[in-house]
């Protein structure tokens, strides 16, 4: 999910930015819920990039205690709903207390199937460099040879090797872009894009979204199958 569109939001109200992200909290807690009824599996929130920390102070450290806020509150309840929580991206640039209490709950729900993925401080490029880096650190102390890098190693060395490729992407507020997310992972991922903001994102939109994924044709650079056989398109 790229959540798109809080601050539009709050601007066609006359409210504070600030106000745009509280109501979008709200729908992650609603989404969590359909994705739980339609039996979604692995769900990644696009919650903040490398390039939002270039946004004004008020908004950022808002943002960071909205999160903060986030998991106090539904802490016990993913626990209990046996949702795992992972985080993707720079931990490095997050606060110790943020950071904690997101790694006690990644810690605490780790055997749990079902996953919460919260891309905090990523961006897909970055999580590129990284992983080109642990490669190249691999070559020099000579555990792995150039030759033997293939599409699996870049994948083994994302932030989450295990959790598969998106489906599906959707996008709120209508703007056409990846912004960055999930870049090597969206290479045949449908992309839905709606233009209801994210606070206004309910089961309707979610349900449309979930139809016009069914609705796909998915071929992955191939041919379609019908009836058993091929066909060319
Ligand atoms: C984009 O809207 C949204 C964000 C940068 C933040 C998303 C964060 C939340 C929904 C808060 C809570 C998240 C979790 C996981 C609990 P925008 O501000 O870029 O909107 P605009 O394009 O209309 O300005």
């Amino acid at each position: 999910m790229i959540m798109d569109g809080n601050g539009r939001w709050a601007q066609q109200r006359g409210q504070p930015r600030l106000a745009g992200h509280e109501a979008g909290s709200e729908t992650v807690r609603c989404v969590l819920n359909y994705c739980r009824d339609a039996g979604v599996k692995y769900l990644t929130l696009y919650a903040f990039s490398t390039e939002n920390w270039s946004r004004s102070e008020d908004e950022v450290s808002g943002l960071m205690a909205l999160l903060g806020n986030f998991i106090r509150h539904y802490e016990r309840e993913l626990i209990k709903r046996k949702v795992r929580l992972r985080v993707i991206g720079r931990r490095e640039d997050l606060s110790g207390h943020l950071l904690a209490a997101l790694e006690r709950l990644e810690r605490e729900s780790s055997g749990f199937e079902r996953q919460l993925i919260v891309a905090l401080s990523y961006s897909g490029r970055s999580e590129l460099v990284r992983a080109a880096r642990l490669i190249a650190e691999k070559v020099r102390a000579g555990v792995l040879l150039p030759e033997e890098i293939g599409e699996t190693t870049i994948t083994e060395h994302l932030y989450a090797p295990d959790v598969p490729d998106p489906d599906l992407i959707i996008r709120t507020s209508g703007e056409m872009r990846i912004s960055n997310f999930l870049l090597w992972q969206c290479a045949y991922s449908e992309f839905y894009v709606t233009p209801v903001l994210w606070p206004d994102f309910r089961e309707r939109e979610f349900k449309d979204a979930l139809d016009a994924y069914a609705a796909r044709d998915r071929r992955y650079g191939g041919v379609r199958q019908e009836c058993g056989q091929e066909v060319e398109r």
